[in-house]
């Protein structure tokens, strides 16, 4: 899907890819998942977030960060000077995996057959927003950008070119944060992330 071939109507670009997406079997994932939780945001964003999947609450409600991994995220990236509305928001994988215990279904993380299966929608998102800067929320979203492993500690925080021309640049998981058992070590990490979206919005700029 390119601007030309849809007659620069975007919006439409946008709308069939999320309805195609919504009945997607690329892999076995959306088979337990309630739903696709496609992208969103403004199509004009400068700046692009991937994530990893939806959560619980995300595969629910139907729209990504909206759980306790999106209430840091959008914190962290409100005291970064990022304005939630301005930008667009997507995951790697774009159904929920999980485990099932009693009434719970336990978060599992995607691997890489899931991660490649699901990289052709992030990259319609990439074709359409056509983002200033691309920023890869944890390893998952980092492998999906890059299409290998990273070790975010090495990547993160610089522009890293990508194969398309855009930017990334790579971060933590907001998830991370609320793992940590230590308080202090948490709010050192929080730190550095908000620091690294700061980076990361000055480069959108
Ligand atoms: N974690 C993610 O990576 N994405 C979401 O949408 C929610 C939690």
């Amino acid at each position: 899907t390119s601007r030309a071939a849809t007659g620069g109507n975007i919006e439409a670009a946008w709308a069939a890819l999320r309805d195609e997406a919504m009945a997607c079997t690329r892999c076995d994932l959306f088979r337990p998942a309630t739903q696709t939780v496609f992208g969103e945001g403004p199509l004009d964003a400068r700046m692009m977030f991937v994530g990893e999947q939806p959560g619980d609450q995300e595969d629910l409600a139907g729209k990504p960060f909206v759980g306790p991994a999106g209430q840091v995220f959008d914190k962290a990236i409100g005291e970064a000077g990022i304005d939630r509305s301005t930008v667009y928001v997507t995951n790697a994988v774009k159904h929920f995996k999980f485990e099932q215990r009693g009434k719970r279904r336990i978060h599992q993380k995607p691997d890489a057959g899931e991660i490649t299966a699901c990289r052709w929608w992030v990259e319609q998102e990439s074709l359409l927003v056509k983002p200033k800067v691309t920023v890869a929320l944890g390893a998952t979203a980092a492998r999906s950008l890059l299409g290998k492993t990273v070790t975010i500690g090495r990547e993160r925080g610089r522009p890293i070119e990508l194969a398309d021309g855009g930017t990334g640049w790579i971060t933590i998981h907001p998830s991370f944060l609320l793992r940590l058992p230590d308080r202090d070590r948490a709010e050192e990490e929080y730190a550095m992330f908000v620091e690294d979206l700061k980076g990361a919005a000055r480069l959108a700029a």
